[in-house]
């Protein structure tokens, strides 16, 4: 059983990342949404609401869960049985950060493998942050994330 986790704040899961899941979910018999609890971000969402956010989302993927966690990442996967980590990539700035992230998860735990996968070009300017901005300044959101999690960005700013 080939297990992959996808980290990530998700805050919120944008398009971007559920292209992401379910391109993984046809990679791996089993994928682990991560949602990290971490205080000192300050999301918008708590991270149960961003869990039910992608719950919902990826319910009709048969072999997508999703955990909330803290703490390290190679723990988490560790946990979940996983062997694989799963980062999506939009630009070479991407890849510069998430290089170091996979080197240092490596030296962390060498059983992981981290594997990179490329944004679909139509999402490759969709981040959590610029959701966050365009929201704030009550621009136009079609498109950048899910149209329920639209309403639920709405009710936040
Ligand atoms: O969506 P993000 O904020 O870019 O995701 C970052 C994330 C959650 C993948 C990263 O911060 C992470 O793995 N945090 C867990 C703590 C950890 O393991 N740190 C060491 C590796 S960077």
């Amino acid at each position: 059983m080939r297990i992959a986790v996808y980290p990530g704040s998700f805050d919120p899961v944008t398009n971007g990342h559920l292209d992401i899941i379910r391109r993984a979910a046809k990679l791996y018999d089993r994928v682990v949404v991560g949602v990290l609890n971490n205080a000192s971000k300050s999301p918008v969402f708590t991270a149960q609401e961003r869990k039910e956010m992608i719950d919902s989302q990826t319910k009709d993927i048969e072999n997508v869960s999703c955990d909330i966690f803290s703490g390290l990442l190679v723990d988490f996967a560790k946990q979940q049985k996983a062997s694989v980590i799963i980062k999506g990539l939009r630009t070479v700035a991407d890849f510069e950060y998430e290089f170091q992230m996979a080197l240092l998860n490596k030296a962390l735990d060498p059983e992981f493998e981290t594997v990179f996968m490329m944004t679909d070009s139509k999402f490759s300017y969709i981040s959590s942050s610029m959701v966050k901005e365009v929201a704030k300044y009550h621009g136009e959101l079609d498109g950048l994330v899910p149209a329920e999690i639209i309403d639920k960005i709405r009710t936040k700013f």
